[in-house]
C-alpha cells in the first residue's frame, strides 16, 4: 500500500530525473490529479499521485533515445508511436517505473502511465483523470488549457461529484487535443480518436 510519506520520498526521488521545468509540472499533475480523486475517487488519490509523479519519468530522454530505449527493452513500438514519436515516453515511463519504483508501479498505475499522452479504450478512471490532470495542471498556460481547467474546476465545484461532468471536461479536451493536432496536421493516435469516440457514443468505461 502506498504511503504519503513514500510519495514524499517519490517527489525527491523522481527530481533526480528531471530539469525544473518538468519537475514544476509534475508537481502540478499531482496537485490537479488529488483535486479530482478527492471528488471522484478518494479510494485512489494515493495512487493517483504516484501515476502523476511517475508519469513523465523518462522525459530526460531525447525523441531518438526514447525509441532505441524502447528497442533495447524489448517493449513494442505501435504505429502509432512510430509515427509521433513524442507518444513513446508515456509506454518508456511505465516501464521505468516498474523497473526502478516497483512498490509504486501497480498494473493501473502503469496503465496510466501508458495511456496519459492519448488516452485508448478501455480507460479507468485512474487514467482518465491523470489524461486530464496533466492538460489541466495550472502550469499549463495555454488558453485551451486554462479554458478546460476553468471548466473543469467550476463543475467540480458545485460540490456534486457527478462523473458525468467529468466526462464532459475529458471529452472537451480530446476534442481540443485532436483538434489542435488537426490544425497542425499532425498524426493522431488511433487511441485518442477511440476514446474520443467512446464518449460520444455515451460509452461508460467506470
Ligand atoms: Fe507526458
Ligand atoms: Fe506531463
Amino acid at each position: 500500500m502506498i504511503t504519503e510519506t513514500m510519495l514524499d520520498e517519490l517527489r525527491v526521488a523522481v527530481r533526480s530525473h528531471m530539469r525544473e521545468e518538468r519537475y514544476l509540472h509534475t508537481l502540478g499533475v499531482e496537485k490537479e490529479i488529488r483535486y479530482l480523486a478527492a471528488r471522484l475517487a478518494p479510494d485512489l488519490i494515493k495512487e493517483a499521485a504516484a501515476a502523476a509523479l511517475l508519469h513523465d519519468v523518462t522525459k530526460f530522454l531525447t525523441l531518438e533515445e526514447q525509441v532505441t530505449y524502447a528497442r533495447e527493452k524489448g517493449i513494442a513500438l505501435t504505429e502509432d508511436e512510430l509515427a509521433a514519436p513524442a507518444l513513446v515516453h508515456a509506454k518508456t515511463g511505465a516501464y521505468f517505473a516498474k523497473q526502478y519504483f516497483p512498490d509504486f508501479a501497480s498494473d493501473a498505475v502503469c496503465e496510466a502511465i501508458e495511456k496519459h499522452t492519448t488516452l485508448a479504450v478501455p480507460f479507468t478512471l485512474l487514467d482518465a483523470m491523470l489524461f486530464l490532470a496533466d492538460f489541466t495542471e495550472e502550469g499549463r498556460t495555454y488558453p485551451e488549457c486554462k479554458a478546460l481547467r476553468d471548466l473543469l474546476h467550476a463543475k467540480l465545484r458545485t460540490g456534486e461529484t457527478d462523473m458525468d461532468r467529468f466526462r464532459e471536461v475529458l471529452l472537451a479536451a480530446l476534442v481540443c487535443s485532436c483538434t489542435g493536432l488537426l490544425h497542425k496536421k499532425k498524426h493522431i493516435a488511433r487511441g485518442s480518436v477511440e476514446a474520443y469516440n467512446a464518449l460520444v457514443d455515451g460509452k461508460r468505461f467506470f
